[in-house]
């Protein structure tokens, strides 16, 4: 079944719902290129500004916070917009669109204070032939500073200025990559649709300090001992990510590129539930480079496959309806800990430390494992996480 991942996006169709975020991996037509050889379904360009505004990157600009097998949790980042002009995008734009005309092509722009900057930059792209356009009103870093990026993605009332005056000369769809550095995303989301966009992306990176070396004193990243903070991305933001797409969901009835530390299909496939109608990944490809899409077109097909849809536009948003207030879930399901017959107890006794300092004092070690005095567990659940041999197994109780 070749054609299992075909998604829509509002009035745009791609091959799949894997595309390439503004960021490094789309910073040249020639990397897009070898993106969609590898099998991406769309890619939106690293973003594009007036030739007039400088952007001077800083020397180094990324830092990661790693596990001790070098897999990647969280990584911060400062850097910039586009270092290409707008004609060197043109080109390229009409270009890629020429080779790869059933790939999704959207141009990310960033005008100026001067929103008639941002018209300018949205006719240009959409005549050379970009699919979509990408109003990028969430950079956390740099930007803000000069009334730019997050600044006017934080303001609900510039969020539907700026939108009203780009859709009103676009020839091409509009969507609103959205900062996820604000209290109530759903405010911003209706002001992108009030605004007349056709669509939103979320999240941008989330402000942050990835950390202090605390032999040098210095922040990190470090250009010559300062620093400043930056944006965070990868798969220790995915579940801000998930909770940012799921209000989304419910604010408005707008297509959402889903973004935010996807590195795996599984990753895709719950943003799709909780809304998304295709999905945006930039760290996981500077981690580990294009070819993982070959990984992820596989496992979503499978998962299709095996559970009898036809594309992943059938399972968009079909776990909203489980999402619910605090209030109204019920309190009479109860999970125990209960010992599992097919796994052996490693008497770690990490269970019961946690449930000793974190939780009830309700385990016990013995030579047969940890037993449980039913009459103290709450049903918090931590025993069940901490157990590193899945030795313990949930038991529901309800009624
Ligand atoms: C190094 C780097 C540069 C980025 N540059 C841009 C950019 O120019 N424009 C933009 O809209 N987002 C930019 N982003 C944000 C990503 O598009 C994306 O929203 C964010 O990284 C979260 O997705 P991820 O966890 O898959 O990386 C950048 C992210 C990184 C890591």
């Amino acid at each position: 079944m070749p054609d299992i991942l075909k998604t829509t996006l509002g009035s745009l169709a791609l091959p799949n719902p894997f595309i390439l975020a503004s960021g490094p991996p789309t910073a040249s037509g020639e990397m897009i290129r070898r993106a969609f050889q590898a099998g991406w379904g769309g890619a939106v360009i690293k973003t594009i500004h007036p030739d007039g505004m400088e952007i001077q990157d800083l020397s180094p600009r990324f830092a990661a916070w790693t596990g001790t097998k070098g897999e990647l949790f969280g990584f911060e980042n400062v850097e910039l917009l586009s270092k290409k002009t707008v004609s060197y995008w043109e080109n390229e734009i009409r270009s890629l669109k020429q080779d790869f005309p059933a790939n999704l092509l959207v141009a990310s722009i960033m005008g100026d204070t001067d929103f008639s900057t941002w018209q300018n930059l949205a006719i240009r792209v959409g005549d050379a032939g970009c699919d979509a356009i990408e109003l990028n009103v969430s950079c956390p870093h740099g930007m803000p500073e000069a009334g730019l990026g997050a600044a006017i993605g934080q303001n609900p009332d510039l969020i539907r200025k700026l939108t009203k005056m780009v859709s009103a000369v676009a020839s091409v769809p509009v969507f609103v990559k959205l900062t996820p550095n604000i209290t109530d995303i759903g405010t911003s989301a209706l002001s992108a649709e009030e605004g007349g966009a056709d669509g939103v992306s979320a999240i941008n990176t989330i402000q942050c300090i990835l950390g202090i070396d605390i032999d040098s004193f210095e922040p990190l990243p470090s250009t010559g001992g300062k620093g400043t903070s930056g944006g965070y991305s990868g798969p220790a933001i995915k579940p801000i990510g998930l909770k940012m797409v799921s209000d989304i969901s419910q604010a408005v009835s707008l297509p959402i590129m889903g973004i935010g530390g996807i590195s795996k299909w599984q990753d895709a496939v719950e943003y799709i539930l909780l809304g998304a109608s295709a999905v945006q990944i930039c760290t996981a490809v500077m981690w580990n480079g294009y070819e993982i899409i070959r990984a992820m077109k596989t496992g979503m097909e499978n998962y299709l496959i095996q559970n009898g849809f036809n594309s992943p536009d059938e399972i968009r948003g079909t776990i909203l309806g489980k999402m619910q207030p605090h209030h109204t879930i019920s309190r009479s399901i109860r999970v125990e800990p209960a010992i599992s017959e097919n796994q052996v107890c490693l008497q770690c006794g990490k269970c019961v430390t946690a449930c000793r300092d974190g939780g009830y004092d309700a385990l016990i070690l013995t030579p047969k494992g940890p037993v449980v005095e039913r009459t103290r567990c709450d049903g918090c659940g931590l025993c069940l996480l901490v157990c590193g041999s899945k030795a313990l197994t949930p038991m529901i109780r309800s009624g």
